[in-house]
C-alpha cells in the first residue's frame, strides 16, 4: 500500500489547481496510443515552435528543467566549444537560486561564487554581481526569479565585455519581457522548466535555447547519449554530421557518438501536452496577472489592511509572466513566518518558500563547503525570514477563494 506521506494533500488552494486541460489529456492520450512514445514529430514541432515565437535560432526539448541547466552548463563548457570554462572556473550565481541551478556547476567542477540579490525584485543585485567579477570568473548562472528580472541588457553588456559565459535560468520566467524583449533569449543558453506549477506544464519538461549552430549541435548529442541519434531529427546541414558522414570510418552511420552525454530525452507525450498549453501561453499568462491584481486588490482595499504584507513588484520595464504570488510578511511578523506558513496548511493554502529560500543555509551547501568565507547574504536571508508563495490560478479566482485568501491572510494578528 502507498505511504500516507506520499499521497498529495489535499488543500482547499493549490500552487495550481487543474493544471491541464482536456484537450492537454486527450492530446497526450493520443500520443500514447499512437504507439509513438519516445521522442518523434511532436517534440521537434514544439522545438520550432518554441524557438519561432521566442525569435531565437534553436530550442531543444529535453525531460526536465534541471536536465536544461545540466545540458547548459555541460554545452558551455564541452571541448567542441572555442569559448569554454575549464576544471576549477569560477562562475557567479544569485544566492536565491534553486538545487538544480547550483548543481551542475558542481557536477562540472566549477567553482561557484554565491551573489545577493534585490529585495524589491528578488533578482540578482548587479552592483554585488560587478564587485565579485574577478579575473577567474568566467561564466554567470543568472536566473530570472518568479518571471521577474533584474536589468539583463545591463548584465549581457557587462558579460560581453568581459568574455563571460552567460546561461540563463529562466525555468521561472517563461512568457516574461524585458523592453520587448522575451527573457530567456539573453543568455548564450537559456534554460527553461514546464514542470506542474509553471507557466506552462506537460507534468515534467523543459526547454533549452541557444544562437550558435555548434552550440545547437553540442546541445543535441548531449541530451541524447553523445549520439547523432539514428541522425533522424539531426540537422544534417550542421558541421558534425557532415564531418562525420563523409569520413569513411567503417562505423555504422546510424551508430556514430561524437561527444560525452547523458540521457534527458522527453517523450513525445510531454511534448505533444506541453505544445498545446504554449498555444495558450498569452491567454494563460493574462488570467494569472488578472488574477494577482484580484487578490491584491481585495487584500489591501480591506479596512483590516495595515501593511501585514508587502507584493512583490514587476521590476522596471519587466512585463512579467506570473507564476506565482510572491509575497513578504512585514517584518515585524518575522518570528512568526513559520506559525503563520503552518497555519495556511493547516486551513487549506498551499504555499512554497521563494525559490528555496538564501542557498547557503541548505545543508547541501554546508556539505559541499560552498560558502568557506561565510559570507553573509541580506537581502536573500530577508526573503527567506519574510518570503512565501501561493498559487495563481489558470482560471478566473473564485470570490470564494479569494475571500479565503483574505481572511486567512488577516489572521496573522492572531496566530
Ligand atoms: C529557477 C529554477 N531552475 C530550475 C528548476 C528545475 O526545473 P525542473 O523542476 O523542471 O527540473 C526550477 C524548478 O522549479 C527552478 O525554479
Amino acid at each position: 500500500m502507498e505511504k500516507k506521506s506520499l499521497i498529495q494533500k489535499k488543500y482547499k488552494y493549490k500552487l495550481l489547481e487543474g493544471g491541464f486541460s482536456k484537450e492537454d489529456i486527450s492530446i497526450g492520450v493520443k500520443v500514447l496510443l499512437s504507439g509513438q512514445i519516445t521522442m518523434a514529430s511532436q517534440t521537434k514541432k514544439f522545438e520550432i515552435e518554441f524557438a519561432k515565437k521566442l525569435g531565437v535560432k534553436y530550442a531543444l526539448m529535453v525531460n526536465s528543467g534541471s536536465s536544461a541547466n545540466l545540458l547548459a552548463t555541460f554545452a558551455a563548457g564541452n571541448p567542441l566549444r572555442k569559448k569554454r570554462f575549464k576544471l576549477g572556473d569560477e562562475v557567479l550565481i544569485p544566492v536565491l537560486c534553486w538545487s538544480t541551478s547550483l548543481w551542475p556547476l558542481i557536477q562540472f567542477g566549477l567553482k561557484p561564487t554565491f551573489v545577493d540579490v534585490d529585495v524589491k525584485t528578488l533578482n540578482v543585485n548587479i552592483n554585488d554581481l560587478i564587485s565579485k567579477i574577478s579575473n577567474k570568473t568566467k561564466a554567470i548562472m543568472l536566473i530570472n526569479v518568479h518571471g521577474n528580472s533584474s536589468d539583463l541588457f545591463k548584465i549581457k553588456k557587462i558579460a560581453r565585455k568581459k568574455n563571460i559565459i552567460l546561461i540563463e535560468d529562466n525555468c521561472e520566467a517563461l512568457g516574461s519581457k524585458l523592453k520587448n524583449k522575451y527573457l530567456g533569449t539573453f543568455g548564450d543558453f537559456s534554460t527553461f522548466s514546464f514542470f506542474y506549477s509553471h507557466q506552462i506544464t506537460s507534468g515534467e519538461g523543459g526547454m533549452i535555447v541557444c544562437h550558435d549552430d555548434r552550440d545547437y549541435e553540442i546541445l543535441f548529442t548531449l541530451r541524447s547519449h553523445g549520439w547523432l541519434g539514428g541522425t533522424r531529427f539531426y540537422p544534417r546541414s550542421l558541421g558534425i554530421y557532415k564531418t562525420y558522414a563523409k569520413k569513411n570510418l567503417n562505423l555504422d552511420p546510424r551508430y556514430i557518438f561524437v561527444n560525452s552525454g547523458f540521457n534527458v530525452r522527453p517523450t513525445d507525450i510531454q511534448a505533444a501536452i506541453a505544445r498545446n498549453q504554449f498555444k495558450r501561453l498569452n491567454q494563460l499568462m493574462s488570467i494569472r496577472s488578472k488574477n494577482r491584481d484580484i487578490i491584491i486588490q481585495n487584500i489591501i482595499s480591506s479596512k483590516k489592511w495595515n501593511n501585514q504584507f508587502t507584493f512583490i513588484s514587476s521590476a522596471p520595464n519587466n512585463k512579467t509572466s506570473w507564476m506565482g504570488l510572491p509575497i513578504l510578511l512585514n517584518e515585524k511578523y518575522m518570528l512568526k513566518k513559520m506559525k503563520f506558513i503552518n497555519y495556511l496548511d493547516k486551513v487549506g493554502i498551499e504555499t512554497r518558500p521563494i525559490i528555496s529560500g538564501s542557498f547557503i543555509n541548505q545543508p547541501a551547501t554546508k556539505l559541499y563547503k560552498l560558502n568557506p568565507k561565510k559570507l553573509l547574504f541580506k537581502n536573500a536571508q530577508k526573503i527567506q525570514d519574510l518570503g512565501f508563495i501561493i498559487g495563481l490560478p489558470t482560471k478566473k479566482i473564485s470570490k470564494k477563494n479569494v475571500e479565503f485568501i483574505k481572511n486567512s491572510f488577516f489572521n496573522v494578528d492572531k496566530i
